[in-house]
């Protein structure tokens, strides 16, 4: 790639300093030709290319540069084993949802499999496993929502046994671990069973803004940008030989899907009607709710294949 501008009447850029600047590109993308690792020789050569040609395009300044460094830097120091700020910046730029679409190729045998969404960064190991049926609030505050729904492989075929895992925020917007006193909330996981069908009690979700007291937060908030996430509900669902589904799904009604999603995440496909039930109405499990109000949505899984 060679991405010099050439002519020096528009851009000033004269043709020996261009032949300076791209020999300084060649010498770096040679510094990387004996890597043993030929995959990761292709990812340091396209690496270097395109950084230099993004240095060189925006003929960027060393007060720039030092600035990027010293965001970099404050994104480094502001992560720890709880708060990840590098998945926060990958997932504002889009580069999260851009390798989503790179790795899950839309596939459709009989049925199409339901699409990838972005991961986040509040998924966690070990949430407890429920019932058919059971709760994953465990204390999270929130508008009961009864979730249902099958999985299927793209024949149609009932997947039985899928694990499922399920992981939200409460209706403040936070999920248990961005508290500090070790509460387990808002996630589970549970099974799909011998038809391949699940339901779980969720909590219908709200929007809520993605941490935005950090670097992060500062370039949203200096570019115009807000760090409100549409309503959602996690879902990664993992079945032997087929493709492991991690993907959300979203409150059709949703202003914020509209106004946009701070992560890109947002998917036609994965909009559902959250029909809301007066208090009063009888839940699908008899269920006691008292005066509350509640909701229901379904979603029906459908997984690929391993390798599709
Ligand atoms: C989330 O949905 O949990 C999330 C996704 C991306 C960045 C921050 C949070
Ligand atoms: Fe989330």
């Amino acid at each position: 790639m060679n991405n010099a501008p050439t002519d020096t009447a528009a851009t000033g850029i004269t043709p020996e300093q261009s032949r300076v600047e791209q020999d300084l590109v060649d010498t770096v993308v040679a510094s990387f030709d004996n890597t043993p690792d030929e995959r990761l020789k292709q990812l340091m050569q396209s690496l270097t290319r395109h950084l230099h040609a993004f240095i060189r395009e925006v003929r960027l300044t060393e007060t720039e540069w030092n600035k990027a460094i010293e965001f970099l830097t404050a994104a480094g120091h502001i992560t720890d084993d709880k708060r990840q700020e590098f998945i926060l910046l990958s997932d504002v730029l889009g580069a999260s949802m851009q390798t989503i679409a790179v790795n899950n190729q839309a596939y459709a045998g009989a049925a199409t499999a339901t699409e990838a969404t972005v991961f986040g960064p509040f998924f966690t190991e070990h949430a407890p496993e429920i019932p058919h049926g059971g709760d994953i609030a465990g204390g999270a505050h929130g508008q009961p929502c009864w979730v249902e729904g099958t999985v299927t492989d793209t024949d149609g075929t009932p997947v039985p046994g899928a694990r499922i895992e399920v992981w939200e925020a409460d209706d403040d917007g936070f999920y248990d671990v961005q508290y500090t006193d070790g509460r387990v909330a808002g996630r589970a996981h549970l099974f799909s069973d011998a038809d391949g069908n699940y339901a779980f009690w969720g909590l219908t979700p709200t929007p809520y803004p993605i941490p935005h007291d950090g670097p992060v937060g500062k370039m949203l908030e200096s570019v115009g940008r807000s760090p409100v996430r549409a309503s959602h509900l996690h879902f990664m669902v993992t079945a032997e030989n087929l493709r492991t589904l991690v993907t959300h799904i979203f409150v059709d009604g949703d202003p914020q899907i509209e106004i946009g999603d701070s992560v890109f995440g947002v998917k036609d496909s994965l909009i559902k009607k959250f029909d809301q039930q007066p208090a009063g109405t009888p839940t699908p499990d008899g269920r006691d709710l008292g005066n509350q109000a509640w909701a229901r949505t379904r979603f029906d899984i459908v997984l690929a294949p391993k390798d599709a």
